[in-house]
């Protein structure tokens, strides 16, 4: 970050010192005041609950607009990199700063396959769930589990064991995530192969089964692709806040993105693909396009508590970038499949096209985000809703790994401390029992 030729100056009305508070400026997007030293010259805090005006880190990774609906992974367009890239491309680029040539292209993605398996224990580690326990809860156990079996990569402050477990962690969470829907049906678990690409080998450990070759399905596998490159990263949302807080501990990197994982679960959040389906069905159940009115009455009604899943976005005023992307993977998949008049896909096109006409959807710049199309794509892919939520993580492990070693190798970071605004009882004496 550079010095910016504008100051900040801070005044009181009551007389007490101003002082001057240093701008900075990043290479595109908002300035940023710089309040580090506020505290000690003020005694004062900012306030600022849920981060809506706070740059908590300065970065290199993503940068988003929300007014122009833009995303870029490292200064490239989010719809260049699923159109023109792979996710294991863009896993390289989220880590190392630009895309891949031939050869590092060629030993990334060996290094990467040649991790996929796990430790063999971990399969008894997930005989200690109920079979019908929701994947997000078996993949918040599992994950923080890795830091069981793998101390030779936990030294945070160790580039090399930064690495090594970013390429575990990115290697690893397909099988994981595999391993936790197999659990669920009862079916065996389905070893990586190494000839597949990350996608198809992901959609193998799945959906195959030890009694015939699974033959994956190139439309299938290349909109899974192109759901892992659309979730990689996305700036300081709220599972990466949580990553990089966690992980400013010095704890390892397993622990980290486990705290990663249990922020996402969070319908407002990652749950929400898995709550936009969820929603979808039940307006079906309702009476489908013709009762899409009497849901949206009710989403107006703030005591009904219902909100319009797959809308809204704290950063996109706009159209969020890859809704389109992933609508346009809907298109691809339910045409592949035969199933272009899918119901449901009907359904969220009519909604989505009365909620974007609709002055209380405009006024409030809601608008589809990554959520509202996902679940819709899955579903046709064959993933269950309750472990969309868990595709959406598998792809975020990368973007939380890569924000992680960035912080960490920081040399300036410090552990993330916040303060608060108190407002609750001032001192006071315990009285005995009977005087209370
Ligand atoms: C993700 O941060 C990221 O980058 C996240 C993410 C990522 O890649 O990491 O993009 C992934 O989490 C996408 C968002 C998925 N969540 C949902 O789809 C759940 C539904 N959306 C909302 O819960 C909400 O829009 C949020 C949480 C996404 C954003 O909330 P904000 O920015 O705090 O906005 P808000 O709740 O203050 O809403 C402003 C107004 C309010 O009405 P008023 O009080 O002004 O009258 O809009 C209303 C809200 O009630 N509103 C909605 C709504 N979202 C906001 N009303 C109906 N349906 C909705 N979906």
């Amino acid at each position: 970050m550079k010095p910016s030729d504008l100051k900040a100056t801070l005044s009181f009305s009551d007389g007490s010192p101003s002082i001057d508070l240093p701008v900075y400026a990043g290479s595109i997007g908002p300035d940023v005041v710089d309040i580090r030293k506020l505290y000690a010259q003020t005694g004062k805090f900012t306030y600022d609950p849920g981060f809506m005006s706070t740059g908590a880190c300065q970065s290199t990774i993503t940068f988003i607009d929300g007014d122009k609906g833009e995303l870029l992974y490292r200064g490239y367009p989010i719809e260049q990199l699923a159109t023109q890239c792979d996710f294991l491309d863009t896993c390289y680029l989220l880590l190392y700063g630009d895309l891949p040539n031939a050869k590092q292209q060629t030993d990334f993605k060996t290094l990467v396959t040649q991790h996929t398996m796990v430790n063999e224990q971990m399969q008894f580690f997930l005989r200690g769930f109920r079979r019908d326990a929701h994947p997000m809860a078996v993949m918040t156990g599992l994950v923080g589990a890795l830091s069981a079996f793998y101390h030779d990569s936990t030294d945070v402050h160790n580039p090399k064991h930064r690495e090594v477990a970013a390429i575990r962690l990115i290697a690893k969470m397909p099988t994981l995530v595999s391993m936790s829907y197999k659990y669920g049906i009862g079916q065996p678990y389905i070893y990586p192969k190494n000839s597949l690409s990350y996608a198809a080998n992901f959609m193998r450990m799945m959906f195959g089964t030890p009694c015939e070759e699974y033959e994956p399905n190139d439309v299938l596998v290349r909109a899974m692709d192109r759901i892992f490159i659309l979730h990689a990263d996305h700036e300081q949302n709220a599972s990466t806040s949580t990553v990089r807080l966690c992980g400013s501990s010095g704890t390892n990197p397993y622990a980290a993105i486990a705290a990663g994982v249990a922020c996402l679960w969070g319908p407002a959040h990652g749950g929400a693909n898995e709550a936009c389906l969820n929603m979808l069905e039940e307006i079906q159940r309702m009476g489908g396009v013709d009762k899409i009115g009497e849901f949206i009455t009710q989403v107006k009604d703030k005591n009904s508590n219902v909100k319009l899943m797959g809308f809204g976005h704290r950063v996109y005023r706009n159209y969020d970038p890859r809704a389109k992307l992933m609508r346009e993977s809907c298109h691809e998949v339910l045409g592949a499949l035969g199933l272009q008049d899918d119901p449901l896909f009907k359904l969220a096109m009519a909604l989505e096209k009365i909620a974007l006409e609709d002055d209380y959807f405009v006024s409030r710049k809601l608008y589809p985000n990554v959520d509202y199309y996902s679940g819709i794509v899955q579903r046709a892919i064959g993933i269950p809703v309750s472990l969309f939520t868990a595709i959406f993580a598998l792809a975020r492990t990368a973007g939380w790994i890569a924000q992680l070693n960035e912080m960490i190798g920081d040399p300036e970071y410090k552990i993330g401390r916040p303060r608060q605004l108190y407002t609750g009882s001032v001192r006071r004496d315990v009285k005995p029992v009977a005087k209370r």
